[in-house]
């Protein structure tokens, strides 16, 4: 069979601030879950992120912090990276849009891009008014405008788009509009901007949404058609410059595209592919070598996002993709940029602390949970298993810190750990640490064989339709089958009477935490790490394929170690009441 390949993609953290659990619980762990499952399978796999340093948000908190956008998204840039190895989420590169590695690069393809689609008439430019802070002297972007949206009346919508329902807006469509730089109340202004013909690509949009129905998550689907309707219009032309000047200047020899930029959400998506076009250059493959990763149909591109950034991804996106194409065809032909396979959103991730209310996470009032000091007094196993058992796949889910303890002590800790734990000290006290023979295996334990191979195609399945929790408890569920046939072999029992019997059953046991180590290892890396250390398995034992291979009979094993810590809420939270 030729070698599956795929470039995986998680949404480019805006550079103006840290990473919350949020962040990781929406996009950056389960794309890291898929690809180090991926990787086990044999599939040749790119993982690819960065930060999204251009647009309003640097620019705004900047000056918000009195320092400059450079400095300012090359220090969150840093931090990012150093949250994401502390969760061992490992990408193949780590690019940043305004990165002094990467800058050129990415503003050259975001030129091509800009060029290409320009060259094919997809873009309108239009004299337009646009909201204009008098005080500060500025038009007002993004976000620095605030309101009310003009369509679910949320308070929450920016110039671009609405927090509260998802949708794009016009900022000159707010309602009640505020400058967020001054406060006052904006004027609108003519300007020339650049927008891009949606109604026309719509119909391709459609055709090809209408086909993802049955691979992809429906909310993200039904979210995407439903920008399209008719009866609304249908997708209105979008502008995808901005008066700033941070940011990839309009590349047009024209007077009225002076002091312009391309919008954020155009110029970031392009940054997966520049990113990738750096890494290509960095292997020494050369940086056109993107192309097989991006313009070839034998690849598969699949985008991991919040859910907040599904407009852009599932219409924006792949609308700026379909307007490069020469070919009708609306996937991509060999040569053309190939529109993802799947567009993954999770939803948000509210935030619960002990004692107090379910919340929404806002950084602005400090209620996050951020992965730096979160790392001061976790591993990061806990935390990538909370944030999957308990992720925010179909619907927003809370992170609440007891629930967080109490799965930690139930279910790492009681069912998976106590496994690994129960066995390999019984090994090593009672058969001096070396697999004790299969012997003739009963009933029972080929049940218990046969478990570990059904549990390695249902996780794989469910892991290849990006069901990412239910993979997850597929592996606990193993595990607690696991810790059931210990109790009902009972070698505990059977080593005062029938010694053969007990070890017939430990072998059992053993083989089971064979297959655990693999299943284990895309959600808990480091875990999964200390289990192919106390089995004497190398690296190798990664790949899927031999999730059931045997221990072999008299094989010395590694010594047992603890793999998950108690958490104990009074010392984590101090006593409280109830
Ligand atoms: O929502 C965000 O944090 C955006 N910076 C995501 C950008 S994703 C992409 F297209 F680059
Ligand atoms: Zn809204």
């Amino acid at each position: 069979m030729a070698t599956r390949r795929f470039l995986i993609t998680a949404g480019l953290p805006y550079s103006n601030g840290r990473l919350h659990v949020g962040h990781v619980a929406g996009a950056y762990l389960p794309a890291d879950i898929y690809v180090r499952y991926l990787r086990a399978t044999g599939a040749e796999v790119r993982y690819i992120c960065g930060s999204d340093d251009n647009g309003v948000a640097a620019v705004k908190t900047a000056r918000e912090k009195g320092t400059t956008p450079e400095e300012l998204t090359s220090r969150y840039n840093a931090s990012q990276r150093s949250s994401f190895d502390g969760l061992n989420i490992e990408f193949d590169i780590y690019g940043g849009t305004h990165q002094p590695e990467f800058v050129e690069m990415h503003e050259r393809m975001s030129r091509e891009f800009f060029l290409t689609i320009h060259g094919k008439d997809y873009f309108t430019k239009r004299t337009t008014k646009q909201l204009y802070d008098a005080e500060a002297d500025q038009f007002l972007p993004d976000r620095f405008v605030k309101g009310t949206c003009p369509h679910c009346k949320s308070p929450n919508a920016f110039g671009d788009q609405c927090e509260g329902c998802g949708k794009s807006l016009d900022a000159l469509d707010l309602i009640d509009p505020v400058s967020t730089m001054t406060e006052s109340k904006p004027e609108p202004r003519e300007t020339i901007h650049w927008y891009l013909r949606l109604d026309q690509l719509q119909d391709r949009l459609r055709t090809w949404l209408e086909s993802k129905r049955d691979t992809w998550r429906p909310t993200v689907v039904n979210f995407a058609l439903g920008q399209m309707t008719p009866d609304e219009g249908g997708l209105p032309e979008r502008a995808m410059t901005r008066d700033l000047t941070w940011g990839v200047p309009v590349p047009l020899d024209d007077l009225d595209a002076q002091g312009k930029v391309l919008y954020v959400w155009f110029d970031a998506p392009i940054g997966y592919i520049s990113f990738t076009a750096v890494l290509c250059e960095r292997n020494g493959e050369g940086w056109q070598a993107y192309e097989r990763w991006w313009k070839s149909p034998d690849c598969k591109v699949v985008n991991f996002i919040g859910e907040d950034n599904t407009i852009f991804h599932a219409v924006t996106f792949p609308a700026m993709l379909v307007a490069t194409h020469d070919s009708d065809s609306i996937q991509g032909e060999q040569g053309e940029f190939q529109l993802p396979t799947n567009v993954v959103a999770n939803a948000f991730l509210n935030i619960k602390f002990p004692g107090k209310e379910e919340e929404k996470i806002s950084k602005s009032r400090g209620n996050a949970v951020w992965i730096e000091e979160f790392l001061q007094t976790f591993d990061p196993d806990p935390l990538r298993y909370y944030l999957t058992a308990n992720a925010p796949e179909s619907q927003r889910v809370a992170f609440d810190f007891d629930d967080f303890v109490k799965r930690n002590n139930t279910e790492l800790l009681n069912a998976l750990g106590n496994f690994f734990n129960r066995t390999m000290t019984f090994l090593h006290k009672y058969f001096d640490g070396k697999v004790p023979p299969s012997g003739t295996r009963e009933p029972i334990d080929t049940e218990q064989l046969e478990r570990c191979k059904s549990a390695v195609i249902a996780v794989a399945d469910d892991i290849e339709r990006c069901r990412f929790k239910a993979a997850l408890a597929g592996v606990m569920q193993l595990a607690r089958d696991a810790n059931g046939y210990f109790d009902t072999t009972a070698p505990f029992r059977s080593r005062k009477t029938d010694m053969e019997a007990c070890g017939r059953a430990i072998n059992v046991c053993l083989q089971t935490t064979r297959t655990l180590s693999t299943l284990m290892a895309p959600f808990l890396p480091t875990s999964a790490e200390k289990c192919r250390a106390m089995l004497k398995l190398d690296d190798s034992a990664i790949a899927w394929a031999t999730a059931t291979d045997q221990l072999a009979d008299g094989a010395e094993l590694g010594e047992p170690q603890l793999l998950f810590k108690k958490l104990d809420p009074k010392e984590l939270f101090g006593e409280q009441d109830g």
